[in-house]
């Protein structure tokens, strides 16, 4: 790949994207204003788990691979991509003053014939309003000057590698030239390439988001159901999904993350009958609570030692970024229990000392990890009759809140 490119923003999406560009040829140049994830590079140390991505590092940086603060280098490249945070505010709008100060930021940089590649995630139309901040603050016209197109990141966490050059790769540009180039880019490190209009690329991203986000929120609801008429969802799910091809029904499970949580307010702010979204959005926040008060169902929480196993948002990696396990700590706190917190992949107190004397096991993250502890393990060093909570069903019990009594019998005495 014969291309020079700038990268700004280098976390959870821009530093893959930047490494899997730099390993087919290209010259990166990657901008962070983070002096403490610059020096993890520096250092070459991947400052997130990512597999494969440490491998490219070292294999890449200072050779075609260039971090740095300044956006001053953008100078250089032929196509600059945005890879900036796109957060909500605390009434939950979405903030993009990121991107927009950005973009008026590295306008005076730019040479003619740039080509601008938004891949955060924004709400419908901030492609083109983009396009009217370049085309009022400075002499470019997009489409004959600059080029713009929104192409979206789709991959999950911790598998970009695996998932870059295989998911097709939505091109929604303004002007067809635009779409040429951003297409022949993408092309070059992925296998399809989808072309449309930029309003419509905004909207599949959210829409990928929010089809997912609100299948588990279904999967939650019917949790929640299925315990008012005394029965554990996990029978009911393999009724529904065995050997039934239009089943699929998703487990029950805590949905949070940075994406996921925040995207459909992307869509809801102009949309006032959006209910889907912001009811899955309720349910989803709200499974946490759910939880406890069955637990407070079976044991007292005041005064209670209450163990949170996993603290990332999803299994397998080490990103906490808007966990519900956070806000179940809060809860938890709020009803007076003591509680400790364990992560194989997040800095947290070590599994045996989290799990000594606990009266109570709050499995919050389905990590792998966890599947190797046996509640035969847990007895040995939590409260003899500990109560469980097992929304994921890593125990294989089927059941959603037990004590260690009920499953493995009383203690011999
Ligand atoms: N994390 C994901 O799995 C994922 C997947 C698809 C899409 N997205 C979207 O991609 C975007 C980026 O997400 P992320 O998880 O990589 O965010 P992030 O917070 O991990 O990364 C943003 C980076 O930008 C840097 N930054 C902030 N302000 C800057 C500035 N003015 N100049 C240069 N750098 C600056 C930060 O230091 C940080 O390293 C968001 O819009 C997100 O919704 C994320």
């Amino acid at each position: 790949m014969d291309e020079t490119i700038a990268i700004i923003g280098l976390g959870r999406v821009g530093l893959p994207l930047a490494l899997v560009l730099a390993e087919a040829g290209a010259k990166v140049f990657g901008i962070d204003i983070s002096a403490e994830l610059l020096a993890r590079l520096r250092l070459r140390q991947m400052p997130f788990l990512e597999a494969g991505c440490q491998a490219l590092l070292e294999r890449h940086l200072d050779v075609n691979f260039f971090p740095g603060a300044e956006l001053a280098a953008a100078a250089e490249a032929g196509t600059v991509v945005i890879t900036l945070g796109t957060p909500v505010d605390e009434h939950m709008n979405p903030i993009f003053s990121h991107v927009e100060v950005t973009t008026r930021r590295m306008l005076p940089f730019l040479r003619p014939g740039t080509l601008i590649i938004l891949r955060s995630t924004v709400s419908p139309g901030t492609t083109e309003y983009l396009r009217r901040i370049i085309e009022k603050t400075s002499e470019f016209r997009v489409g004959r000057d600059l080029f713009i197109a929104f192409c979206p990141e789709r991959i999950a966490e911790g598998r970009s590698l695996e998932e870059i050059p295989i998911i097709p790769q939505i091109v929604g540009a303004l002007d067809p030239t635009s779409a040429d180039r951003a297409g022949a880019l993408f092309a070059q490190i992925t296998k399809t390439i989808l072309t449309t209009d930029a309003r419509s690329a905004e909207l599949a991203k959210l829409f990928c988001n929010m089809y997912r986000y609100i299948d588990f929120a279904i999967a939650n609801e019917f949790m929640m159901i299925a315990q008012q008429h005394g029965r554990e969802i996990y029978q009911i799910l393999d009724l529904v999904n065995h050997d039934y091809k239009r089943g699929g029904l998703k487990q029950p499970g805590l949905t949070g993350g940075p994406c996921l949580y925040k995207d459909g307010f992307f869509l809801v702010s102009k949309t006032p009958y959006a209910e889907l979204i912001s009811t899955a959005w309720k349910i989803n926040e709200t499974v946490p609570a759910h939880l406890i008060n069955l637990i407070k169902t079976v044991v007292p929480l005041d005064g209670a030692k209450v163990a949170i196993l996993g603290l990332s948002f999803k299994k397998n990696i080490d990103d906490p970024r808007n966990s519900l396990s956070y806000k179940a700590r809060k809860i938890l706190h709020a009803e007076g229990a003591d509680v400790y917190l364990n992560d194989p992949f997040v800095a947290s107190d070590p599994l045996e000392k989290v799990l000594h004397r606990a009266d109570v096991i709050f499995l919050a993250t389905n990590h792998d990890q966890f599947r190797t502890l046996t509640l035969e393990t847990i007895r040995t060093l939590a409260q003899k009759d500990a109560v469980i909570c097992d929304i994921w069903n890593l125990f294989g019990t089927g059941r959603i809140i037990f004590t260690l009594d009920q499953i493995l019998g009383p203690v011999p005495r």
